[in-house]
């Protein structure tokens, strides 16, 4: 009771005391819940967000005038260039060999843009089978740690609100052939929506409407749920991180962990070429000597269609959301020890709400403010950072809208180009229209070869040759 009080009485004193508004029709569970939640927020926190991202948002953090192009490490090598790839592959595969590495998944975003009811992993995304993202993950993950006769720990970062279908998803299918130990799901954190006065919203009479705290909230969580104990206990050394949304992601990469690990850094991040100024990925540039990657929707216009005399954009470089961290880096920016915050940034959002009578809204227009931290602003506060560049036929294709650019229908497209080309080194030629996209449905699996190298590996062993026909399936 005097808990409970003592909470009541800090939301009041802060002038979030609505929260409680419906308090007295409230029973016992309901007001669990409510209360619950409420520890969960900063109310400091609250109110420092409030001041510098709402009511004084100032001018951005970056100094856009400094704004310079970051440097990369080129995938197109110069003759003495061929070496330094080599090396750094070693470096990697050694790194791989000593499992020193865990994969990371970020999984907690809602993922309002595909409208597809369930968690984003649990999407069916491979043309013919149509395995979920978290299949071809765990095949991916499977298949290297047969190539490096290795364990690699997957740690998956869920949101409250599907963590439990993701368990349920991964138990029902047996892990995907990972043993269950060496797979970690943990819970993000989450933040309370605000209206345009900073008034914390509910969701209902017992619930405020929180949400996850942006992939950036993965280092502290990393760090608040044990995730990072259970990393230093198995020798962990390096972290590969990737969103759920790309299948095509190269889980744990021996050359991109080996420039990393050669180069003494503590984050490391993947780029391509943009293929267009409007395409909506972050840019990796250099603000006054530090690496920063800044969102498409940051960025000045005249920065994005800004062009080299050689017809190329100047900030061409564009973030894919895959960095490799080291442990140590994580746990210093996620136990705040350090003194390092990752700022938060604001989005607009229709936030679904309740009137003073207790009333359910659904707004017509955004009418709240979430907050989300990105990691890629980790980047400014890591030693040598470095930059390499991937190929996007072979590293890139999200699914991210439910149609267009970035869709499953475009993912799909990509990963039947990718095994036509594949089965073209492997000296097998089958039809495919200008772009590359055969007329026929075929389906490799990561275990049977996750690159050209694997593939083409796989395929030479294979006696007799199968039939390139409509639904084929290479396992
Ligand atoms: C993201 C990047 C962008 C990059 C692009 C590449 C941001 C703000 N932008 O864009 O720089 O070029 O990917 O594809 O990240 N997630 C969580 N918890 C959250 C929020 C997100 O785990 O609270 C996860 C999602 O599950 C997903 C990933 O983070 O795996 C990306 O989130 P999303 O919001 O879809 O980023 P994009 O806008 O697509």
């Amino acid at each position: 009771m005097d808990s409970e009080h003592s909470v009541i009485q800090r939301f009041k004193n802060n002038g979030q005391g609505h929260v409680f508004g419906f308090w007295d029709e409230l029973g016992d569970g309901e007001r669990s819940n409510l209360l619950a939640q409420t520890e969960e927020i900063g109310l400091g926190e609250i109110t420092h967000l409030y001041e510098t991202l709402i009511r004084n948002p100032g001018d951005s953090l970056i100094d856009m005038s400094e704004l310079k192009p970051a440097p990369f490490i080129k995938l197109e090598k110069s003759p003495g260039e061929e070496v330094i790839w080599t090396e750094a592959k070693l470096a990697g595969e050694e790194a791989l060999r000593s499992g020193e590495v865990a994969a990371f998944t970020v999984a907690g975003g809602q993922g309002t843009r595909l409208g597809f009811d369930g968690p984003k992993g649990t999407f069916p995304v491979t043309p013919v089978l149509r395995h979920s993202l978290f299949q071809v993950f765990a095949e991916k993950l499977r298949a290297a740690e047969a190539n490096y006769h290795c364990l690699i720990p997957w740690f998956i970062m869920t949101s409250h609100a599907n963590h439990e279908a993701i368990e349920a998803f991964f138990s029902d299918h047996g892990f995907f052939g990972l043993k269950p130990e060496q797979v970690h799901f943990f819970r993000q954190g989450r933040m309370p929506a605000v209206d345009h006065d900073g008034r914390i919203l509910l969701e209902s009479k017992s619930s405020v409407a929180m949400s996850p705290d942006g992939h950036g909230g993965s280092l502290r969580a990393l760090v608040r749920s044990g995730a990072i104990d259970t990393m230093e206990k198995a020798g962990i050394k390096v972290i590969s991180y990737f969103q759920v949304d790309n299948p095509l992601v190269h889980c744990v990469d021996a050359a991109f962990i080996g420039f990393h690990l050669l180069r003494g850094s503590e984050m490391s991040s993947r780029m391509i070429p943009k293929a267009y100024s409007d395409e909506k990925l972050g840019h990796f540039c250099y603000e006054n000597g530090k690496l920063v990657v800044i969102e498409y929707s940051d960025m000045p216009t005249a920065l994005i269609s800004r062009m080299d005399a050689d017809g190329q954009l100047t900030f061409r470089a564009g973030s894919i959301a895959i960095h490799v961290l080291s442990t140590a880096f994580a746990r210093r920016l996620g136990d705040g020890g350090s003194g390092i915050v990752l700022p938060f940034h604001r989005a607009d959002k229709k936030v679904v709400t309740i009137d003073e009578d207790g009333n359910s809204v659904a707004p017509g227009a955004a009418n709240g403010i979430k907050f989300e931290m990105f990691v890629f602003d980790a980047l400014p506060f890591a030693k040598n950072p470095i930059v390499v560049e991937t190929s996007r036929i072979d590293e890139f294709s999200p699914v991210k809208n439910a149609e267009g650019v970035d869709s499953p229908r475009t993912c799909q497209e990509d990963q039947l180009r990718q095994i036509a080309r594949w089965l073209h080194v492997a000296g097998v030629s089958i039809e495919t229209d200008e772009t590359g996209l055969p007329s026929i449905g075929i389906e490799v699996s990561p275990l049977f070869g996750y690159d050209e190298d694997t593939f083409v590996r796989s395929w030479q062993m294979l006696d007799p040759k199968p039939r390139i026909v409509d639904g084929l399936v290479l396992k």
